[in-house]
């Protein structure tokens, strides 16, 4: 069948998703499968094989599934990025704050420390760009880092990664030989829920999203009393939810942070360096 035929057959059914994603949602799907085309995709021909994959596809996006969580992939930086209902979608504030990093770091031989590093795309794709670091990325969820671990291996950056089961929030993590300590720890609060989509709500890891403990900065109060009890003297970039950017300096206040704003000019990251 004419790809352009079943995708007027496809977009009739997709619902939950406004129309004018339609065609980039049918495109990402057709790549995901490796079908490319000089831009005219809607010349390609495509068999009833695919069709069938493409039909259970269209059934899990419209339960509203996020594209990703569908794939199991999302483009990060520079890389594919393996994800699960187990690790949050990584946001494109997280490839400012990689691209950050990399901006400000050019040396070779860093340690990063990645605390809640998820799917571990934060290390990953610092490794995959800078080929002398090491990383140790921690998280509280077990399946998120065997989801790291295939990333890691995916992009050949095993052998300088290691990812360690921790609650960062109960455990004590050594700061000793880290040169980049980064953190995008939860931070939604739990007053920001009414706000958010029912896709992100559904899907996406709670305790990834939400400080468990009622209160949003916890884990950056964990992160600063550790740097302080160990005298740190590396770098440091956290993400950080803008409407606490003020009380967050002040956590951070002994070790003269700054803020940096994002693409919508919201200030996004607090950097020590
Ligand atoms: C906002 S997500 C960030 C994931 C990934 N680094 C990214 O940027 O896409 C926060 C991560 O912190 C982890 N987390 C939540 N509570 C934790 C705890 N007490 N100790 C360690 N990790 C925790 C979650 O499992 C989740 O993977």
């Amino acid at each position: 069948m004419l790809a352009s035929d079943y995708f007027i057959q496809f977009s009739q059914r997709l619902s939950g998703h406004p129309k004018e994603e339609h065609q980039a949602i049918f495109k990402e799907l057709l790549h995901y499968h490796k079908i490319h085309s000089n831009g005219n995709w809607h010349e390609l021909t495509i068999e009833d094989n695919l069709i069938a994959k493409i039909e259970e596809q269209l059934i899990a996006l419209n339960t509203h599934k996020p594209l990703q969580y569908v794939l199991g992939i999302a483009p990060f930086y520079n890389i594919d990025i393996k994800v699960s209902e187990h690790t949050l979608i990584p946001r494109p504030e997280t490839e400012e704050l990689v691209h950050f990093i990399l901006e400000e770091n050019k040396g070779n031989t860093l340690h990063v420390l990645d605390i809640g590093t998820g799917s571990g795309c934060i290390p990953v794709t610092l490794l995959k760009n800078r080929q002398q670091w090491t990383a140790l990325g921690v998280d509280i969820d077990e399946k998120a880092l065997k989801i790291a671990l295939l990333n890691a291996k995916e992009h050949k950056i095993s052998p300088r990664v290691a990812f360690e089961k921790m609650d960062v929030l109960r455990e004590n993590f050594n700061l000793k030989d880290v040169s980049i300590l980064v953190s995008n720890p939860p931070y939604i609060s739990e007053s920001e829920k009414a706000m958010m989509t029912k896709t992100v709500l559904d899907f996406e890891p709670e305790k990834a999203l939400f400080a468990d403990t009622g209160d949003p900065l916890i884990f950056y109060r964990r992160i600063a009393k550790e740097m302080t009890t160990q005298k740190y003297g590396g770098k440091a970039y956290f993400e950080i939810n803008p409407i606490y950017a003020e009380e967050i300096i002040t956590i951070f206040q002994s070790f003269n942070p700054t803020l940096l704003r994002d693409m919508q000019q919201k200030n996004r990251f607090l950097c020590i360096s």
